[in-house]
C-alpha cells in the first residue's frame, strides 16, 4: 500500500516536472582557455554561407584558411544561415558534408565552430543541426541555441534571434519554421532575456561580446531587427557588452552606437552577397562592403583588434580599441 501511495506520489512529481519548466536556467557554458603564451585570443566570424561552394563560398573558406593560419585562430564564430535554402531536411541530409566539412577544409579551420542558428536553418530541420550525430561527423561542429563560451580575455554570448522575429511567427507566407522547443514565443524569449542579462552581469571578461543571426543596427537589405532594438540592446548597453556580431544582411558592416561603447559589426559574407542597398541611420556608419568576406578578431587583456577581408583576403577594413583608455 505503501509502495503504491509512493509509486503515485513519484508520478505525479514527474508528471510536475515534466509540464512546468524551470523559473530560469543558465546559459550553457563552455570553457576554452587561451592557448597562445601571451593568453590572447583569435577568432574569424562568418555567416551565411552554406551553398555547396558557390557564390565565392570556396573562396571566402579559402581566404580564411590563409588569415585563419596566420592569426593561429583558437575557433570560428559561425553566425547562423548555415545551409540555404531551408536548413537540413535531417541528421542524413549530405548538404552537411557538401557546405560544411568539404568546404572548410585548411587546417587552420580545424578548430571547433561555435554555431547558431538563422532564420534558414529553422525552416528545415532545426534540431538536426543541434544533434551530437553531426559532432560525430564532423567534430569542429558545436551547434547551440543561446549559450557562452568562456576564453578568459573574452566572454562569447551566443544569442537565439530567430524567434524574437514576429513576422516569421505571424506572416510565415510559404516558409514553414521548426519552432520545436521554442514555441510559445513569449515564454521562450523572456527566458532567453533573463538568461543573457543573467550571464552578462556574472562576467568578469574583459571583453564582452554579443553574437546572434539578426543585426541590431543595419543599413543594408534588412535592416535594423526591431525586436532586438526594443528588447536585447538595452540589456547589452546596461552590461556594457563592448561588440554585437551578426550575420543576416550578405554583407560586410562597422557601426559604432553614439551613445555607448558598442559597436555592431556584421559578417553576414559567406556566400552569396550584392544586394546594392544602403540606407543610412543614424549611429555612425564606419565601414561598409556589399560582397563577400569574412571577419578577423584579436583580443587581449587590454586590446581588441578587429579586420574586415575580401574574397582575396585584402583587408578591407580594420579598427582597434584599447581598454585602458577608458580608465
Ligand atoms: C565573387 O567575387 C568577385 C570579387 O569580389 C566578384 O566580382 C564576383 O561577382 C563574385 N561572384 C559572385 C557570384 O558573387
Ligand atoms: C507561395 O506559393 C504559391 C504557390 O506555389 C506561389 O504562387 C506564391 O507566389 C508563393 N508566395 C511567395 C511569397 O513566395
Amino acid at each position: 500500500m505503501a509502495a503504491l501511495k509512493k509509486a503515485a506520489l513519484l508520478a505525479v512529481f514527474l508528471v510536475v516536472a515534466v509540464v512546468v519548466p524551470p523559473a530560469t536556467a543558465e546559459l550553457p557554458r563552455l570553457e576554452h582557455p587561451p592557448t597562445k603564451a601571451d593568453g590572447s585570443v583569435t577568432v574569424l566570424a562568418v555567416g551565411d554561407w552554406g551553398r555547396r561552394g558557390q557564390f565565392n563560398q570556396s573562396l571566402v573558406a579559402k581566404q580564411m584558411g590563409i588569415i585563419g593560419e596566420k592569426m593561429d585562430i583558437d575557433f570560428v564564430v559561425n553566425v547562423g544561415d548555415n545551409f540555404y535554402k531551408n536548413g537540413l531536411t535531417g541528421v542524413d541530409d549530405k548538404a552537411f558534408e557538401e557546405s560544411f566539412t568539404n568546404i572548410y577544409t585548411a587546417k587552420s579551420l580545424q578548430k571547433p565552430w561555435y554555431t547558431i542558428l538563422g532564420n534558414h536553418d529553422y525552416r528545415g530541420d532545426a534540431l538536426a543541426q543541434l544533434s551530437p550525430v553531426l559532432r560525430n561527423l564532423d567534430s569542429r561542429w558545436i551547434c547551440m541555441k543561446s549559450f557562452v563560451v568562456n576564453a578568459e580575455v573574452a566572454e562569447f554570448f551566443f544569442v537565439d534571434t530567430t524567434p524574437f522575429v514576429l513576422k516569421y511567427w505571424n506572416e510565415p507566407k510559404n516558409d514553414t519554421y521548426d519552432w520545436r522547443g521554442v514555441a510559445p514565443r513569449e515564454t521562450y524569449i523572456a527566458n532567453v532575456l533573463k538568461d543573457l542579462n543573467a550571464a552578462l552581469k556574472q562576467s568578469k571578461a574583459t571583453w564582452k561580446i554579443v553574437v546572434g543571426h539578426h543585426a541590431i543596427r543595419s543599413v543594408s537589405e534588412h535592416g535594423d531587427t526591431q525586436e532586438l532594438v526594443r528588447q536585447l540592446l538595452p540589456i547589452l548597453k546596461a552590461n556594457e557588452v563592448d561588440l554585437y556580431i551578426n550575420g543576416h544582411d550578405h554583407c560586410l558592416e562597422h557601426i559604432s552606437s553614439r551613445d555607448s561603447p558598442l559597436q555592431y559589426l556584421t559578417s553576414g559574407g559567406g556566400s552569396k552577397a550584392w544586394r546594392g542597398i544602403l540606407t543610412p541611420n543614424t549611429d555612425k556608419l564606419e565601414f561598409f562592403y556589399d560582397g563577400q568576406g569574412f571577419m578577423s578578431l584579436r583580443l587581449t587583456n587590454t586590446e581588441a583588434h578587429l579586420a574586415f577581408y575580401d574574397v582575396d583576403g585584402n583587408v578591407l577594413h580594420s579598427w582597434g580599441l584599447s581598454k585602458g583608455a577608458y580608465y
